[in-house]
């Protein structure tokens, strides 16, 4: 409840400096100048502590805020240290992908804003890390590799671009039917999975282009279901018959202190693995102290005019918060917005309809999920295939989006994808007339709108989450490289 106490404050304390400010009859252009105090001569320097006077902005954007439910998320209880310790070792580990060649560090990495710096994501085969990994003997995954900061947040319910896994009242709905349903048959992997998050970490495992590797090239590759990928992984970290043949021994300490009251090595199931990552992002990537919720907090100097103004026409004639509404900057929904097609495509080569091809509802057609902007800054190249590389052009794209989509500059593209845009006529046309209702008409933004609004976007950066290489471990247990 603090996010709304605080908000509520917040608006208190802004309605109090008005109220002099208005009863004096000076108007809005004087807000900023306190009625009892003479104007300091121009050449003081400014006033170094926090001026708690509402400007016009301010007092513009304090009611365009409490309609669109802003307001910084409560800090959920932090995790217990030991399972986010496995957790981390699990991150960074190259063991669990089926040739030993990938971690899921290598596509959300801590220095790439949990990202990987790239449009999209190169899998299993590739070498590098972040913006200079190469293809080598490398897959291009179909989409972009969403960044992780506050997925572990309780509101959070759905996972991928296409929210093909997500948590409701039913249980689970994942790609892997065992995990689903109210009484899903494999009961003991789902007890453990205690976030739509903890649950996501199982399915990079059993992709064959992101980590688990091509038939013939190792044992996960050729195993013939999931559910014998994950005990094939569980047996690579722990081994079998109580732990006395194979595996890892720092792993069976590192499990055996995560869940204590599990005191037979076999017990464990991926469930037990997964729980442990969803543990480590949930605490690791929480960003939740930006200088947008200072502001929030009561802060009016926390974020500078053109950022107010950003944020003015965000929440106003810009109708960014129509979908980026509440305290994540999501409405957790999916959305058409005409974003051009770069890369490889899911559904077939240049192809990707998005949410259509989970639900099979041509009412959901090239919609995706609407991103948390929360660090947006430092999560590129944006939207589901990276077409954009700077947040400019990202914003841009909304000025019109079917024209975005139609003059679509590849050059912005590394060059290994300028030639993966989908230039089809008929499709194109089909996203075009999949655009959502929202952004007919077009919001029109101007050069100095796109810019304030990017001003407000970079408000959003927890500063914490710019260096976040400390993150990044020495050494994992199966003494594979961390880094490649
Ligand atoms: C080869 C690169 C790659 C690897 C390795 C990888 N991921 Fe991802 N990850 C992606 C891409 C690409 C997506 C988006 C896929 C989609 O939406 O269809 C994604 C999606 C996600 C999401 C969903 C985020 C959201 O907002 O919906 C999470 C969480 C995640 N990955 C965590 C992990 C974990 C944990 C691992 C290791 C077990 C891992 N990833 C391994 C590329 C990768
Ligand atoms: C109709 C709903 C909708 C509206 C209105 C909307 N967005 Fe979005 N936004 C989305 C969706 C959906 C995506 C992801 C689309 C995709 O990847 O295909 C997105 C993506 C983005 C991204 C890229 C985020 C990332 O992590 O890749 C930015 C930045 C962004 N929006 C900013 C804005 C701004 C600024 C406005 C107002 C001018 C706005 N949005 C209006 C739905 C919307």
């Amino acid at each position: 409840m603090r996010d709304r106490t605080s908000l509520i404050l917040f608006l208190l304390l802004l309605c109090g400096a008005l109220l002099p400010a208005c009863g004096g009859g000076g108007g809005i252009a004087v807000a900023d100048v306190p009625s009892d105090e003479p104007t300091p001569p121009p050449e003081e320097p400014p006033d170094p502590t926090p001026d708690p006077t509402p400007s016009q902005l301010d007092q513009q954007l304090a009611p365009l805020l409490a309609a669109a439910n802003v307001s910084t998320p409560t800090l959920p209880p932090a995790q217990p240290p030991a399972l986010v310790a496995l957790g981390q070792m699990l991150f960074f580990d190259k063991i669990l992908s089926g040739n030993r060649n990938i971690a899921c560090s290598t596509c959300h990495h801590p220095t790439a804003g949990s990202g990987d710096d790239l449009s999209v994501s190169i899998g299993e085969g590739g070498s590098g890390t972040g913006s200079v990994r190469q293809l080598a003997a490398g897959e291009l995954i179909p989409r972009n590799a969403p960044p992780l900061f506050n997925r572990g947040l309780p509101a959070v319910r759905q996972m991928f671009w296409d929210s093909r896994l997500s948590r409701g009242a039913g249980g689970f709905v994942t790609p892997e039917p065992a995990l689903n349903g109210r009484n899903p048959t494999a009961a003991a992997i789902v007890a453990e999975l205690d976030t739509p998050l903890a649950a996501q970490a199982l399915f990079p495992l059993t992709s064959h282009a992101e980590m688990r590797g091509q038939p013939g090239d190792n044992d996960l590759a050729d195993a013939e279901t999931n559910l014998e990928v994950w005990a094939l992984i569980m047996e690579r970290l722990i081994g079998t018959q109580s732990g006395n043949q194979g595996g890892i021994e720092a792993y069976r300490t590192l499990f055996g202190q995560a869940y204590p009251q599990i005191v037979d090595a076999d017990d464990f199931n991926i469930g037990h693995l997964a729980r442990a990552i969803g543990a480590y992002e949930d605490q690791a990537f929480r960003a939740l102290a930006s200088p947008f919720d200072a502001y929030l907090a009561g802060d009016l100097d926390a974020i500078d005019d053109q950022a107010k103004r950003g944020a003015v026409i965000f929440y106003s004639r810009g109708d960014c918060h129509r979908c980026h509404g509440g305290p994540l900057l999501t409405d957790d929904r999916h959305h058409a917005i005409a974003v051009p097609q770069v890369g490889p495509g899911r559904d077939f080569p240049g192809e990707d309809t998005g949410r259509a091809a989970v639900t099979g509802d041509p009412d959901d057609l090239y919609e995706f999920r609407t991103p948390s902007l929360r660090n947006v800054a430092l999560t590129g190249p944006w939207m589901h295939d990276g077409a954009y590389t700077s947040l400019e052009a990202a914003v841009d794209h909304y000025d019109n989006p079917t024209r975005s989509l139609q003059n679509y500059d590849a050059s912005q593209l590394a060059p290994r994808l300028r030639n993966t845009v989908d230039l089809d006529p008929a499709r194109n046309q089909a996203r075009a007339d999949a655009l959502s209702n929202i952004l007919r008409p077009a919001p029109r933004l101007n050069g100095a709108d796109v810019s304030d609004l990017v001003a407000f976007l970079r408000t959003l950066t927890d500063p914490a989450s710019v260096d976040m290489s400390s993150e990044v471990p020495a050494s994992v247990p199966s003494g594979l490289p961390v880094e490649d």
